[in-house]
Formats: structure tokens, sequence, C-alpha cells
């Protein structure tokens, strides 16, 4: 390859579903020196016409495929439509084709597979609330690979061109990966949200709300930067502060009570995470039996307060 060629110079690809993650790809792939041949949306879509336009390149219907040979098709329609337009494109395609989906593998390209093509997956792992045009965003994302070798080594050579990482996560794991990154992305979101509403219908001032941002912000940081993301856990119930997390359950009870269920679950799991890698202290264990019969975390505030932890 000549020096100054860009990584991905001499790759030709079909872009079927130029949505969010679509578009955002295809444009980090142009920026790279790939060329898009066409763009495939929906028969009469409008949103997939002006991404055509944007990307300059001729717009095709997904379900009659018929335009110029291509050396991959980077398949990024909702998971529910990938099969379909597996079966629509198996025989007018012929290249190497790729879904971004990230709970299922290459299997759902099955049809595909039948009629010859090399298939898999290049999941990336990262939001796409919008279209994300500047390859530069790309910079440090994981892709999750599976599929025949063929496809793997062309997701290889796009995660590499894009500046990321990318490693195989079988078929047999894509559930769990996939709520791994669930519980990664929207449970810590659905956190947050939630200590922002108990915050704001308590009462709590303003300045101090948006404080919960730099914490949150802050306990992440250490939490990924920590060897055992259980190390940076802090808060009462990993201390086994037990009156403390009584004291706040009562509190709950009267301000936010259908977030109990949440802070219960959040106490039992920062407790299961630290006992994952060292023996609890007595005023942990404690805490985690009284977690693990919520009910009795239910008594009246009087008898909360004369309740004693063992240490
Ligand atoms: N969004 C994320 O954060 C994220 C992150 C990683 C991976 N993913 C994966 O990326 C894939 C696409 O998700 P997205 O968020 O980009 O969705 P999206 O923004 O809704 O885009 C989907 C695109 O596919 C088109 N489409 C729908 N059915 C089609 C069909 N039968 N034939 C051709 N095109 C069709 C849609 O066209 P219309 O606009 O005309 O309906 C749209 O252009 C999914 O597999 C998803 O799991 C998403």
């Amino acid at each position: 390859m000549n020096r100054a060629e860009p990584p991905l110079a001499g790759l030709r690809f079909l872009l079927v579903g130029p949505g969010r993650v679509g578009e955002s790809l295809a444009a980090w792939a142009l920026a790279r020196g790939a060329s898009c041949v066409a763009v495939a949306g929906r028969a009469g879509s409008q949103g997939a016409r002006d991404a055509a336009a944007r990307l300059g390149a001729p717009l095709e219907s997904a379900s009659d495929y018929g335009g110029a040979s291509a050396d991959l098709a980077l398949i990024a329609v909702p998971d529910a439509a990938i099969s379909d337009v597996a079966r629509r494109l198996a025989g007018r395609f012929h290249g190497v084709a790729l879904h971004v989906a990230g709970p299922i593998g290459a299997s759902a390209l099955a049809p595909l597979a039948a009629a010859g093509c090399p298939v898999g997956s290049f999941h990336p792992l990262r939001p796409f609330p919008a279209v994300e045009r500047d390859p530069e965003a790309a910079r440090g994302t994981f892709f999750a690979l599976d599929g025949d070798a063929q496809a793997r080594a062309l997701g290889r050579r796009l995660a590499e061109a894009f500046g990321g990482e990318a490693a195989i996560v079988p078929e047999e794991l894509r559930v769990l990966y996939h709520l791994a990154a669930t519980l990664a992305a929207g449970g810590v979101a659905t956190v947050f949200a939630s200590a922002a509403s108990l915050a704001q219908r308590a009462g709590v001032p303003e300045g101090a709300r948006r404080g919960y941002a730099r914490l949150a912000l802050a306990a992440l940081e250490a939490a990924a930067a920590a060897a055992d993301p259980a190390d940076a856990i802090t808060g009462p119930a990993a201390r086994g502060d037990l009156e403390t997390v009584e004291r706040q359950l009562e509190a709950l009870a009267d301000a936010a009570p259908e977030l109990k269920g949440l802070v219960v679950a959040l106490a039992r799991a920062a407790l299961e995470r630290r006992a994952e890698t060292r023996p609890l202290s007595p005023a942990q264990k404690a805490l985690a039996e009284r977690l693990a019969r919520p009910e009795l975390l239910d008594r009246p505030r009087d008898r909360v307060l004369t309740s004693k932890s063992p240490d």
C-alpha cells in the first residue's frame, strides 16, 4: 500500500439502513478512503434519500437491490429487520456482509451465508443518539466481531481504520455482552435520572443538583480506572452502615416509595460485588442479611433508630 494512501482506500461498500449508526459508520469509512457504491433504504423513505445525498451515493431499495457490486454490505437496519434484509439481498449481493447489532451474531445473516457470502457482525460499543459524522469521534471505540474469517478480518480492518479496537464476541455470548452494555449505558443513566428526580422532588436546591452530575462523573471515572471497579463503590451500603441505610429507606418511604426496590437492589449489588473479591466485614454481612429480607427494612422509625449495627 502506498504510504500516503488512507487505510480503507479501494474498499467499496453498500450501506443498507442509513440511520444513526449506518450513516455514522459510512461517513467514517468515507473519511478513511472507502467509497460508498450505494445507499439502500426502505422503498420511498425520505430519510434514506436525504442520507444518500449527504453521503454522495446513489439511492437504492434494499428489497430489490440491483446496483453496483461492492466488497462490503454494511447492514445497519433495526435488529428485527436484519434477517429479512439478508433474505432480500441474497443472490443480489456477493461480497462480505456485516451487520452492526449487539445482541445477535452472524447467524442473523444466514440467507446471505447460504448464498455464498462471508458474513459477520461489527457492533460498535457506543451510543448513537444521533448521526455522528466526525471520524475522530470513533477513536477508542470497541467493536465486537464474529462470523466467518473473511468477515472478521474486514471488521478488524474497519476498526483499525477508525482508531478503535476489536475483538471476537461469539454468538453465544451476545445476549449477556449486550446486557452488560445496557447496564453500563442505560443502567447508569437510569440510576442518575432517579437520583436527579429524588433530589428535585425532595426540594434539594438547584446548585446541589448540578453537583450530583459532577459526583456521578467522578465516581464513574474512578470505577472505570480501578483494576476492580468494586473498589470504587462508595456510600453507606458498601461501608456496611446499616443505620444510615435504614434511615435513608425510612425517608424514601415518604419522598419516593417507588424507588425502594432500586435502592435495595443497588445496596445488595454493592455488597455482592465487594464479596466477589474479599470477605465482607461483620457490618457488611449484617447489612447484606438485612437486605436479603427487605420486609425488615419497613419497620417504623422508632424501631429503626434503636437498631444497632453489630460492630
Ligand atoms: N443507536 C445506537 O446507539 C446503536 C448502537 C450500536 C448499535 N446499534 C445497532 O445499529 C442498528 C441500527 O440502529 P440505529 O439506531 O441506527 O437505527 P435507526 O436510526 O432507526 O436507523 C435504522 C435505519 O434502517 C432503515 N430501515 C429500517 N428497516 C429497513 C429495511 N427493511 N430495509 C432497509 N432499511 C431499513 C431505517 O429507514 P427509515 O428511516 O426509512 O425507517 C433507518 O434508515 C441496529 O442493529 C442497532 O442495534 C445501535
